[in-house]
């Protein structure tokens, strides 16, 4: 049987999945969509023969949807989560799950009082084999402690809307969660560097680059650089230091250019090349999961936890100082 899902907010995301839903994974359909832009969205439900509805708490509550997607806007995660969850469907939500902890704990709430999971966020590098094989080495012991993680999180370019806080709150949130669920421990500190070297190609609302440094449970240091108009591409790294070697990404690339005395590969031009396998994956488990009743991703809780992460690293730019990360106790239902 197709599962029948619902999708909130069609922008870059949300089209994305549905294309990917409809054409790529298996079992299950876009029946229904809705967006605050009300034309296009009409427009978009014809072409891919979905229902729009102009309200998204009626989409959430139709019988033609079994489970809901949610890629509108981040301050509206929370509370379509919610609803979502108060008709006992399943949901997708794109990452951030919401924009402060106390809204995730809303969600966490909502779930513990039910006793079962519903939510699963959008953390699509805990599907990409580059990452998955990292992790699979560390867990063997062969490399030894781990010492330190050097990341880099960098966009060829961004437009004007984008700030100094998203540097933290939309593109680091993707490493905070990876590198949790890399080196299975919580993190304890967070301090944030804004060098007095910045790019040209940016505005008095964003500071870029910006790094990022977090300290781990055990003691591992991580330094995360974002820079999101660095020029030359999409560009993902993540070196693991162990005391008996290193481990680190490459970029997915399959071929390369001989010419002129130069070998050259492609840096991809954005997420949606660079992780497409994963993302492909990530809903191809999470509607499996669904149709078991059974979902095993990122679970509300990991989203709760980035979000007090993010949170910490956002006062820790904001103050100049080291901050501590602080977390209540994790609820049995996500142990
Ligand atoms: P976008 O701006 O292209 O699309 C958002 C859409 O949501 C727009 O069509 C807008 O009209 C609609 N919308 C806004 N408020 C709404 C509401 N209250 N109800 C219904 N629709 C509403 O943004 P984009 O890039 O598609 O991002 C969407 C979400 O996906 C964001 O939360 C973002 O953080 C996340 N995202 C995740 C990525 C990942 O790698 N996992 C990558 C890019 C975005």
């Amino acid at each position: 049987m197709e599962l029948k899902i619902g999708v909130i907010g069609i922008g870059a995301m949300g089209r994305d999945h549905v294309e990917r839903i409809n054409e790529r994974v298996n079992g299950a359909n876009v029946t229904a969509i809705s967006d605050i832009n009300k034309d296009v969205a009409t427009a978009y439900a014809k072409e891919i023969n979905a229902t729009f509805f102009e309200n998204a708490e009626d989409l959430i509550a139709s019988e033609d949807v079994d489970a809901v997607l949610v890629t509108s806007w981040d301050p509206t995660h929370e509370g379509y989560v919610l609803e979502t969850i108060k008709h006992n469907k399943h949901v997708f939500c794109e990452k951030p799950l919401a924009l402060e902890s106390s809204g995730c704990t809303n969600i966490v709430n909502a779930e513990v009082e039910k006793n079962k999971r519903f939510v699963q966020v959008g953390f699509m590098r805990r599907y990409d084999r580059g990452y998955e094989e990292i992790k699979r080495e560390l867990q063997t012991g062969s490399l030894g402690e781990t010492l330190l993680v050097h990341c880099t999180h960098r966009n060829e370019y961004v437009d004007e809307s984008y700030n100094t806080p998203m540097a933290v709150e939309n593109t680091a949130v993707h490493e905070v969660d990876a590198l949790r669920w890399l080196l299975e421990e919580d993190f304890v500190t967070a301090e944030v560097r804004l060098p007095k070297k910045q790019t040209t190609r940016t505005h008095p609302d964003l500071h870029d680059p910006q790094l990022i440094l977090l300290e781990t449970e055990s003691g591992t240091v991580i330094d995360l650089e974002v820079f999101v108009n660095c020029q030359f591409g999409y560009d993902i790294n993540c070196k693991v230091v162990c005391e008996q070697g290193e481990i680190g990404l490459t970029n997915p690339t399959y071929y390369s250019v001989k010419t002129e005395r130069k070998d050259s590969t492609r840096v991809p031009s954005d997420w949606k090349e660079r992780f497409i396998s994963a993302y492909d994956r990530e809903l191809q488990l999470w509607i499996d999961g669904v149709k078991q009743d059974h979902i095993t991703g990122p679970s509300a809780w990991d989203g709760y936890m980035a979000s007090v992460t993010t949170n910490a690293c956002s006062e820790a730019r904001d103050s100049g100082k080291i901050v501590d990360i602080k977390f209540e106790s994790k609820p049995e239902l996500y142990k």
